[in-house]
């Protein structure tokens, strides 16, 4: 099926077959291996992109039904440089491996823009779907609640 998609704000016309998972045609038609293959049954997070504004595991999604969508990867975050939300989980090393980290960064991207809150709970639980097997969340926790201290 031929279907045409904004990625990071470039158009993409390509076809895809209709089993087609979002996070395989970002990474093998796009190009972009930002978003990660982890589990692929929903669990890990690792494959979090935002489709039309809104975080989404990728491997959730049929390529087909991002027809007409604006997907944005952890590519086309940044411009430039860092988010104030990256700058932030590098200076509380939220970062080891990494694995978890596109994908944790474009959740909690989503609810900096949609539900800001230094709750260190509420954080958690936005991050429910998100899985590091590294650093035990409290780093993620601070950066958040430095960028929304930022924010006031
Ligand atoms: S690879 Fe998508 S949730 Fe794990
Ligand atoms: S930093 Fe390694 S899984 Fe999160």
């Amino acid at each position: 099926m031929r279907i045409s998609l904004t990625v990071n704000g470039s158009g993409v016309n390509t076809s895809a077959g209709p089993d087609v998972l979002l996070v395989n045609l970002l990474r093998d038609t796009c190009g972009l291996t930002g978003a990660k293959v982890g589990c692929e049954t929903g669990q890990c997070g690792a494959c979090v992109v935002q489709v039309d504004g809104r975080s989404v595991k990728s491997c959730q999604m049929l390529a087909v039904q991002a027809d007409g969508a604006e997907v944005t990867t952890i590519e086309g975050v940044a411009g430039g440089g860092l988010t104030a939300l990256q700058e932030a989980i590098w200076a509380e090393h939220g970062a080891q491996c990494g694995y978890c980290t596109p994908g944790m960064t474009m959740s909690l991207l989503d609810l900096l823009e949609h539900e800001p809150t230094s709750d260190g709970p509420a954080i958690r639980a936005w991050l429910a779907g998100n899985m590091c097997r590294c650093t035990g969340y409290n780093a993620a926790v601070r950066a958040v609640q430095t960028v929304v201290k930022g924010m006031k």
